[in-house]
Formats: C-alpha cells, sequence, structure tokens
C-alpha cells in the first residue's frame, strides 16, 4: 500500500512566531492513522519546528537546499545542514524554484543526487504551465522533467522519492485541476516510471497533487485512484483548513 502524505508547503510565509502559533494548535489534532502530515516551514524556522513537533506524528520538510554539501555558495543551504538539524526530507524542483530561481533539469538532477546520497527522502516536483496544456504538449513535458531530473537513480533509490504533481497554471490561482485531470496525469506519471523503471516500483511511489486544494475539493482529488495525497500551499496556512484537507483521507 502506498504511503497518503500531505504536506504543506509555507512558501514565504510565517516568522518563528507565527510557526509557533499554528504548530501549537496542530500539536492538539488527532491525524487519520492511515495519513502521513508534512509541514515546509521557511529555513529560519526549521530547527524550532522541529523541536516543536518532536512528539508528534508531524514531519518537518525544507522547502529547498543546494546541490553542493558544502563551499562557497552564499545564502544556501546544505543537507548536511538540513540533517545537523533532524531534517531529512527535502521539496525539489518546485515551479516556482524552476521559474523564478531558474532551476533547470540539470541543477535538479543534482539535487535529487544529493538528496539520495545524504540518505533524505525528496519531493520532486513536476508540472506543465497553461500554453502546455493549451499546446497539448503537457504529457510530453511531464515525461521530460522526470526524464531529465529524476529517471537516473537507482531502483533502491525510489524507496526515498515522492513525487508532486502540480499543474502550473493551479498554484495560488483558485483553479484546480479537476479530479478526471489530476488522475490522468497520475496515471501517465505512473505509467511512465513503470516503462522506465518497474510496475512494481511504480506501484509503491506516492505521487501527491498540488494546486489550489481546498477543504471542499480534497475529497473528491484524493479519491481518485492515482492520487495519493497532496502538497498544500495556502490552504496549509490555516490548522482548520489544513485539517480538513488530512481529514479528507480520514
Ligand atoms: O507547493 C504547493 C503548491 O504550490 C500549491 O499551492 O495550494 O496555494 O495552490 P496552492
Amino acid at each position: 500500500m502506498r504511503r497518503k502524505i500531505v504536506a504543506g508547503n509555507w512558501k514565504m510565509n510565517y516568522d518563528l512566531a507565527e510557526t509557533e502559533l499554528f504548530l501549537v494548535e496542530l500539536k492538539k489534532q488527532v491525524f487519520p492513522e492511515n495519513v502521513m502530515v508534512m509541514i515546509a516551514p521557511a529555513f529560519t524556522n526549521l530547527n524550532h519546528a522541529f523541536n516543536s513537533v518532536r512528539e508528534h506524528p508531524v514531519t518537518i520538510v525544507a522547502q529547498n537546499m543546494h546541490q553542493n554539501n558544502e563551499g562557497a555558495f552564499t545564502g544556501e543551504i546544505s543537507a548536511k545542514m538540513l540533517k545537523s538539524i533532524g531534517v531529512t526530507t527535502v521539496i525539489l524542483g518546485h515551479s516556482e524554484r524552476r521559474a523564478y530561481f531558474n532551476e533547470n533539469s540539470t541543477v535538479l538532477s543534482e539535487k535529487v543526487n544529493t538528496a539520495l546520497e545524504n540518505e533524505m527522502t525528496a519531493i520532486f516536483c513536476v508540472g506543465e504551465e497553461l500554453k502546455d496544456r493549451k499546446e497539448e504538449t503537457h504529457f510530453e513535458l511531464i515525461k521530460t522533467q522526470l526524464s531529465e531530473g529524476i529517471f537516473h537513480i537507482s531502483d533502491d533509490a525510489w524507496k526515498n522519492i515522492v513525487i508532486a504533481y502540480e499543474p502550473v497554471w493551479a498554484i495560488g490561482t483558485g483553479e484546480t485541476a479537476s479530479p478526471e485531470q489530476a488522475q490522468e496525469m497520475h496515471k501517465f506519471i505512473r505509467k511512465t516510471i513503470a516503462e522506465k523503471y518497474s510496475k512494481e516500483i511504480a506501484d509503491k511511489v506516492s505521487i501527491l497533487y498540488g494546486g489550489s486544494v481546498k477543504a471542499d475539493n480534497a475529497t473528491e482529488i484524493f479519491g481518485q485512484e492515482d492520487v495519493d495525497g497532496g502538497l498544500i500551499g495556502g490552504a496549509s496556512l490555516k490548522v482548520d483548513s489544513f485539517m480538513k484537507i488530512i481529514n479528507a483521507f480520514g
């Protein structure tokens, strides 16, 4: 059975006090047993968040990291630094990183390698822009993002990979992919992994959907056969809406 995951990507939101306020509330909640709950706060709050939820079933995740283990890379954070504060899961290739920070497949494949070498779990994001969908090149584009970013890893490494499908046109726009569109792409991603690796590997990979998931559409999206959870932006910033999304699996 695949892991069900609901991960909140806070992006550049919440300072230390706001992070703790949220976590105090989150720690009072009971999660469905079959769901892994993750939160990705800003780098500055990772250490505090990790210690704050130490006794609770919440995984603290980094939103990014550098591909090198150390060196003259002003302003960057390494895998070793993350691991030194207990953080062993990292989001890689989010569309905002690709678009605003020029992270291409070469850099992302290096980041994937660094995560795996450091025995971290990577949530590897893929997603097409609206123009790709309009031109009906979205399947090809997703296949390319997978091929160039992650299809060099070993069979065994897949146990440390989660895929997140996030259509860029649905991120923060209020426009969600329909449950059918999400299922169609998740099924395609699984098939693509099966063709390159094996059905056994593909069937074990959790594939999350991200893009305007809210309390009122989560049940339908998570009800799709190949959707194993969500990477949630805006709606993860309030405990109430985040819990409704988590409980959509309950
Ligand atoms: O990482 C999260 C995604 O970018 C989705 O963000 O739920 O605000 O659309 P959103």
